[in-house]
């Protein structure tokens, strides 16, 4: 492949780099829409991402998304935020603008909101309480974006109890915590359960959650896409809920920085899941 002088840069900065699936993510919708356009992974060192992000603007980037472990740093270094990304403390996304100024947005919750209303269509966060597993980073932008979208309470059960306390006083709304062992007796009262810890992830165990209590109405997700149908997902699926796998919210969280970069708004297609699933 021949990238020509007039391509649109962006790409993904993170440390690593090599396990990210964005490059194949864009690249597929580059190849799709005929964009002279390129997406490539960025191997930068935490010393050096402050130096590498300032440098976005010089190289004639439109800019990048950023990953673990340098959205916070993003944060402290972009000359804007949006609110969104103001509010996680986080950036996953960096959007060069005219004057090569440097905006931060975070579109996690974004991603997830929108998984959830393609994959469970009708779907809607006001449906009822819902209840979050897990109390690390992305919990943070799924209770987020679960208070913007008008859910009308968020029940954060985390195994370290003080973390979920920490994450609800730091986000605010009305968010409740509750012990780890009582996760079971919140399920009868939720109409969504997001399982947002690493539990369930391949060579992981699976989270134990018993479901009886759960309405049959409610629907299931998890962050967690390796394996796509997570035990949790399975279970769920198997007594009749609906169930939403987590590699859209992936595929979802790309699309404003695709449309900001390359000028053009992308579709999430089965296509595209498949290749991003893809070895
Ligand atoms: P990130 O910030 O990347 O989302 P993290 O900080 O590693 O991820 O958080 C992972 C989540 O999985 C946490 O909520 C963690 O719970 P603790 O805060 O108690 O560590 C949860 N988690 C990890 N292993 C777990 C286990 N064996 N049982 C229950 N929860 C677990």
């Amino acid at each position: 492949m021949t990238i020509s002088g007039k391509a649109k840069l962006a790409g993904v900065m993170g440390w690593p780099i090599g396990h990210s699936r964005s490059p194949r993510l864009h690249g597929y919708w580059l190849e799709r829409y005929g964009i002279d356009g390129a997406y490539v992974p960025l191997a930068v060192p935490p010393d050096r991402i402050e130096q590498a992000i300032r440098a976005l603007p010089a190289l004639g980037f439109r800019g990048c998304n950023v990953t673990v472990p340098h959205k916070e740093a993003a944060y402290r270094t972009v000359d804007r935020l949006d609110a969104t990304a103001r509010r996680m403390g986080a950036v996953n996304t960096i959007v060069v603008g005219e004057d090569g100024s440097l905006e931060g947005r975070n579109t996690d919750g974004f991603g997830f909101i929108e998984n959830l209303k393609s994959g469970a269509p009708g779907w809607k966060a006001a449906d009822g309480p819902a209840l979050v597993i897990g109390a690390g980073g992305a919990a943070r932008a799924v209770v987020a974006s679960l208070l913007d979208e008008g859910a009308p309470l968020v029940w954060l059960v985390n195994r370290t109890r003080a973390r979920a306390e920490e994450l609800a006083a730091d986000i605010g709304g009305n968010i409740e915590t509750a012990d780890w062992v009582s996760r079971e007796t919140l399920l009868e009262g939720a109409a969504l359960v997001v399982n947002t810890t690493t539990q369930g992830m391949a060579g992981q165990p699976a989270l134990e959650l018993d479901l009886r209590a759960l309405p049959s109405s409610a629907v299931v997700t998890d962050i967690v896409y390796t394996p796509l149908m997570t035990p949790l997902l399975t279970a769920a699926q198997a007594r009749g809920n609906r169930v939403v796998d987590g590699v859209g919210m992936l595929l979802h969280q790309a699309r404003p920085g695709f449309a900001a970069w390359f000028g053009r708004e992308p579709e999430v297609t089965d296509g595209l899941k498949a290749a991003v699933l893809q070895g």
